[in-house]
């Protein structure tokens, strides 16, 4: 039986989410006691971002052991009573996987470091001179030892040295530690940049490398085959084209996370700080060749947000107090209207929004190295805040903001991030009780998603293509079709459709003649088959 892939995913990050034990840091049993309303937001799968030991340097994404629960979130009990606890409740739990590198306080890495005749020294990538491959997270790729007289490589901080996946041992201990999560009952894995394993550093073949396809095979035939297990891998180096053939080829990955439409705020080629305004037109052709090249086959992730990626509603949306609720509910429908599978981020279910920090205050490794970097470059500090405040990982990091009681309901201690002030505004209990409220109309839009099977078989056509303010489009089959409306700017708009055979089945207005800002609308109607 083929997967049933139209589920919803609701991505946590632990450190955020909620404090149980007034530590200030998000935990386990905080997520316990919130499954019960996730449950009736109308998600399927919960993505844990890693709760695996760590000496934090990439809040996680520097694993010093794979098996091992950091004891900061809770202990192994807590996970395995979050996973029974969903379950119960017919919840999935997917866990983060990290594997094209550890931290340096890895084991392993603390052997390799004895030299060349030890057994884990190949477990990673060492060279005699540095090439000049930059590190995601600024300074060169190569890192030098001294006792060695070598260099390791490492794609993103220097606590995070990349694993050698063309050594065949690594290899059977990563498929090792899968297979016993999933033998503990995890209904699958969101694959961090899953991408880069089959790299060639010394030719310089990093994302989708020359191995990347042995290797998934691999862990497909070694993990995952015969089980029924939910996966999503992180590809932020391919084309579309190639996360389709990926999709399409690999039964490893279900799905992946393509990048073509977030990198649309950025001057090409030249990294996430350096800004553009995202043009409406390039939004419409890259949501438009996502859908169509995912159309016969391969299967898309909808997302938006993510805990590197600024809060959507202040990125792509208005995050005033005026148009906050109306432009996060267009940006929802806009993207779940969609063929693929929808993807949450905490938080964004209520228009959380991003925030403006004194420097000090940042505690994202990238974003404080950042910010170094352009000084040295001779950036005005202006300028570098800037970027900082629009693309900052921080942004979406703050605590989930629960309630109006202090610290947002986050916590009882001294949060680990600052709390976005406007909590006293914006939090979920605030919005629950609003009829008018973001979570409200983000459960009546996947409850529609799942009532008709159009919003993942229809054909995929823009219309009004140049209108420089509205994203509409169709999701039609010969019989019916889905029409979603969606006003991008702040400007009010005639709708230049004729909705009088349509009937709509959901919208954030009642006016569907005169658009208001920000306005969004779902209809449908049925097809007069012509003879
Ligand atoms: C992608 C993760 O989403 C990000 O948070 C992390 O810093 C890098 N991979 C490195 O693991």
């Amino acid at each position: 039986m083929a997967k049933d892939l139209n589920q919803v995913v609701y991505q946590i990050y632990p450190l955020s989410f909620k404090d149980s034990n007034g530590d200030g840091i998000g935990d386990l049993n905080g997520i316990i006691t919130e499954l019960d309303y996730l449950k009736d937001l109308g998600v399927d799968v919960i993505w844990l971002s890693p709760v695996y030991q760590s000496p934090m340097d990439d809040n996680g994404y520097d694993i010093s052991d794979y098996y091992e629960v950091n004891p900061m979130f809770g202990s192994k009990t807590d996970l395995m009573n979050l996973l029974n606890k969903a379950h119960e409740k017919g919840l999935k739990v997917i866990m983060d996987l990290v594997l094209n590198h550890t931290s340096d306080e890895h084991v392993w890495f603390k052997e390799a470091l004895k030299g060349p005749n030890n057994p884990y020294y190949d477990y990673y990538i060492w060279s005699d001179t540095p090439s000049d491959i930059t590190s995601v997270f600024s300074g060169s790729a190569w890192q030098y030892v001294e006792h060695l007289k070598q260099y390791y490589f490492h794609l993103f901080s220097v606590k995070q040295p990349d694993l050698n996946w063309q050594n065949k041992t690594l290899r059977t201990e990563i498929y090792r530690m899968i297979n016993y999560w999933l033998d503990l009952g995890f209904d699958g894995f969101r694959l961090d940049v899953i991408d880069l394993i089959g790299k060639d550093v010394y030719s310089k073949r990093l994302a989708d490398g020359p191995y990347l396809d042995a290797y998934l095979e691999e862990l497909y035939e070694t993990c995952f085959k015969g089980r029924e297990v939910f996966t999503v891998g992180e590809m932020p180096g391919i084309s579309l084209k190639r996360a389709n053939e990926i999709t399409s080829t690999h039964p490893a990955l279900d799905m992946v996370f393509q990048f073509d439409h977030i990198a649309l705020d950025e001057q090409p080629g030249q990294g996430k700080w350096m800004l553009k305004t995202l043009d409406l037109h390039a939004l419409k052709q890259t949501l438009n060749n996502t859908q169509q090249i995912f159309k016969d086959k391969g299967w898309p992730s909808l997302f938006l947000s993510n805990h590197d990626q600024p809060r959507a509603v202040s990125r792509y949306g208005n995050p005033s107090e005026k148009y906050r609720n109306d432009s996060a509910k267009m940006l929802f429908t806009l993207l779940f209207g969609m063929k693929g599978t929808p993807y949450i981020y905490q938080g964004e279910e209520f228009g959380m929004t991003g925030i403006k920090m004194a420097i000090e205050d940042y505690k994202d490794i990238e974003t404080k190295n950042i910010y170094q970097e352009l000084k040295q470059k001779g950036f005005k500090e202006a300028d570098i805040m800037n970027s900082i405040y629009a693309k900052s990982r921080d942004n979406s990091r703050t605590p989930m903001q629960w309630n109006e009681t202090v610290n947002a309901g986050f916590s009882t201690g001294s949060p680990w991030l600052k709390v976005n002030p406007n909590y006293v505004l914006i939090n979920r209990d605030t919005d629950q009780k609003d009829p008018n409220g973001i979570i409200t109309y983000v459960k009546d839009l996947l409850k529609l998603r799942k009532s008709n099977p159009l919003f993942n078989t229809g054909a995929f056509n823009l219309l009004f293509e140049d209108h420089p303010n509205l994203f509409i489009y169709e999701r039609a089959s010969e019989t019916e079709r889905i029409v979603v409306v969606c006003n991008w700017t702040d400007v009010t708009i005639e709708n230049p459709l004729s909705i009088e055979k349509m009937s709509v089945l959901l919208s954030n207005s009642t006016d569907h003649i005169t658009l208001k800002p920000y306005y969004t609308g779902i209809y449908y109607e049925k097809r007069t088959i012509h003879a």
